[in-house]
């Protein structure tokens, strides 16, 4: 039975306000356990929940649980003013908030003002990014959305209201060392540019809780297809159909691991704008060279970006579904449309997936404001430009993935945009900025957001760089070298050669353990990547607490109070803190618990500081006590569909445990026919204190690629 929280006598009483008033009664309904929605004024049609399409996991949500209202109602207000929608969300004193999209280089986002507009990301977290999610979670354990598609307003906990009952006193600057310039401010306070908008509430109680329910509403995360999360390279602008066969030739010679290469925009007879058809000069007969490569064990990856060459074959019938303003002189389709986006996908579906290509590149979908069409430009549909800005990429993700469902092959592609509401889509976005520790920052708050990032490889200065960049790709949702610029390959720096081979071959080992993490995504909603800070035993209240055991110069306190930002957890287990190119030590937070080294499965702290050197050949990874890591022995490809694949258990520390490991064919949307099956892994102690490991059979008439399966007990020395 749905909840209703009427908030209108409330409203009333609290502000004693008329029929015609601007504060709007809130009537807060929960749609789904944990889960509360209410309609502040009237909101536009077009939002980023219904441009993506999204179809909440409510199976998903139920095996959660329900959980009660997180925020004072009493607390939260409304206001239409002027055509623009107030609101205003509580914030305790020391309250510490995430989100607000992809940021690159901060983790806190109390203290901010953000406008949240779809943009390539410029350089600083203002709230111009590839996808400004306007999703934001506390520490205290829920999140809020608010589901427009316009650019917000976002100031999170920088504005004092003087009826405020904390509002600060005045103090004088000129004796009083307390004096703040940012005194205590009690709301996060938002403003949407229409008269109207949907808000969500997600209930915690943990503010990973809070997220899990964000994306499963979202229609749970995305999962990839096995070959997704191989390796992958791209390769330069104007490479022809012989060079591509050629450089996945020399992948296999030369031992490293490859299942699909992206074409960048030389694949098409005209770019920038597009033609959307294939060059007939580099690459003469499309079909038989998709079928090679395939043949080959590789699939394919395209580069386009979403506006039309007049030599389009599509351009007569798309042009009067286009806005009023081209970019380089292409056609803007009005993605909001029906009608444009079949045509747009019929052209896709003719020329490229049906002949077996298996991904896009949805490029140039985000910014830069000189580039794109301006918000004076009108679109057929009527929803204004910058409603279209906000959804371009979630309609392009949307669009494309209904395309491979209708074919019943997966996909897993790049967008340079996407939103709120996008977790289910197989994209990962990436970008043109190329700061390494900032390209953490931005992995770490993916997961806060329900998107996911891939920190790229395209070139490097030295082969220093070359490997540390190389490492943390392989610790990340997309393994890939973007090398359209430069033609670099995994062994352009011999010296680091062995190395670029060896955590390109880890990532395809590892293949098992993320393939289940990602269905935990799908399943689950838990991000397969994310920060410590929403790691369980890892925020400020453990803080307090600890601070409280062992006062004054408690270094682990001090560390937890401060932005985590280049540490993070893959998957359930693995924590990684990667080097950065000139750096040859780094400490690292452990959270309470012990630690193993992922290396050598010795203990490598609990609770605690570390200061690590581990040489340029290592990134350091650490696993959780009790970690259960499903690997499968080295392959240059991932396991096909009904490939049966051995398996090595590897299990680190003393803690009894259990593990849940997830199987399919790793090709179809079939899993979202129930078509899937779980092995249950534990590890327990005999009574002689030896640790025995178990896995449970395949269920009958289920997938089954479990060949052998072999134990590692990583610490059993300790
Ligand atoms: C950029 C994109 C690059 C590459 C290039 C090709 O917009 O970010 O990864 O695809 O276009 O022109």
């Amino acid at each position: 039975m749905k909840k209703i929280i009427g908030l209108f006598m409330w409203a009333l009483l609290l502000t004693g306000c008329k029929p015609n008033s601007p504060t709007q009664s809130m009537t807060w309904t929960e749609i789904a356990p944990g889960v509360w929605k209410t309609i502040a004024g009237i909101p536009d049609e077009l939002d980023l929940f219904n441009a993506a399409g999204v179809k909440p996991y409510i199976k998903g949500l139920e095996k959660l649980g329900p959980a009660g209202f997180p925020l004072s109602l009493e607390k939260i207000s409304a206001e239409i003013i002027d055509g623009e929608t107030y609101l205003r969300f509580p914030l305790e004193k020391e309250e510490q908030i995430f989100g607000f999209g992809l940021n690159f280089k901060t983790i806190f986002q109390r203290g901010k003002i953000l406008q949240l507009h779809v943009d390539h990301y410029g350089g600083s977290d203002n709230g111009r990014t590839h996808a400004p999610v306007p999703f934001y979670v506390s520490e205290k354990g829920y999140g809020v959305f608010i589901n427009s598609s316009r650019y917000i307003k976002v100031f999170a906990g920088t504005a004092v209201r003087k009826d405020s009952p904390e509002a600060s006193v005045p103090l004088d600057r000129n004796t009083d060392k307390e004096w703040s310039a940012q005194p205590y401010s009690d709301a996060v306070e938002i403003l949407v540019p229409a008269p109207g908008a949907e808000i969500f509430v997600f209930a915690g109680p943990t503010p990973m809780d809070a997220v899990r329910r964000y994306v499963l509403y979202s229609g749970g995360g995305c999962l990839p297809p096995r070959w997704g999360l191989g390796f992958t390279q791209r390769v330069p602008l104007l490479y022809t159909s012989e060079q591509v066969e050629e450089e996945a030739k020399m992948f296999k010679e030369r031992g490293f691991p490859l299942d699909f290469i992206g074409l960048e925009p030389g694949w098409q007879s005209k770019s920038y704008p597009c033609t959307f058809e294939w060059d007939k000069t580099r690459f003469p007969d499309p079909a038989s060279f998709v079928k090679r490569m395939k043949e080959m064990g590789i699939r394919l990856n395209l580069w386009t970006n979403p506006y039309v060459s007049p030599e389009s074959p599509i351009y007569t019938d798309i042009l009067p579904l286009t806005a009023t303003h081209t970019v380089w002189g292409g056609v803007v389709p009005d993605h909001s449309l029906p009608q444009a986006r079949d045509i747009f996908i019929n052209q896709l579906f003719k020329s490229q997936v049906s002949i077996g290509v298996s991904g896009y590149k949805l490029d140039e979908n985000d910014g830069f404001d000189n580039w794109l069409w301006p918000d004076v430009a009108k679109f057929p549909s009527g929803n204004s430009a910058e409603q279209l800005r906000q959804t371009y990429g979630l309609f392009l993700q949307n669009s494309t993935t209904e395309m491979f469902r209708k074919n019943n092959t997966r996909t897993y592609g790049l967008t340079r945009a996407s939103n709120g509401g996008g977790s289910s889509f197989p994209y990962v976005i990436y970008n043109d900025y190329y700061s390494h520790p900032d390209f953490i920052t931005a992995l770490i708050n993916s997961g806060f957001c329900g998107v996911l990032w891939t920190p790229e490889v395209r070139s490097s200065e030295s082969s220093e760089e070359w490997l540390r960049r190389i490492q943390t790709v392989c610790f990340s949702p997309m393994a890939m070298i973007n090398a359209w610029a430069d033609g670099t390959k995994p062994w352009s720096f011999p010296d680091v050669e062995k190395d670029v081979r060896y955590y390109s071959l880890l990532r395809m080992e590892l293949i098992p353990y993320l393939y289940s993490e990602f269905a935990k995504y799908h399943f689950e909603g838990i991000p397969p990547f994310h920060g410590m800070n929403l790691e369980p035993g890892f925020n400020t209240k453990t803080a307090k607490e600890l601070l409280s055991k062992s006062p004054g110069g408690n270094q682990y306190y001090e560390a937890l109070t401060k932005e985590i930002k280049t540490q993070y957890m893959t998957g359930e287990y693995l924590l990684v803190a990667p080097l950065f190119n000139g750096q040859t030590s780094r400490n690292v937070i452990l959270p309470e618990g012990n630690w193993y080294d992922f290396y050598t499965g010795k203990f490598a702290g609990n609770g605690e500081i570390i200061t690590i050197s581990p040489g340029l050949s290592r990134i350091p990874v650490f696993v959780k006590d009790g970690g259960i890591i499903p690997t499968m022995q080295q392959a240059l490809h991932a396991p096909s569909a009904g490939q049966k694949c051995n398996i090595e258990i590897r299990y680190y520390g003393s803690r009894p445990a259990s593990y849940k490991l997830y199987d399919d064919d790793g090709e179809t949307f079939d899993y979202e026919k129930g078509i899937y099956s779980w092995r249950e892994i534990n590890v327990m102690k005999d009574n002689n204190g030896k640790l025995t490991g178990t896995i449970s059979k395949a269920e009958e008439n289920r997938p089954d690629n479990i060949g052998t399966v072999s134990w590692k007990f990583m610490s059993e020395s300790r």
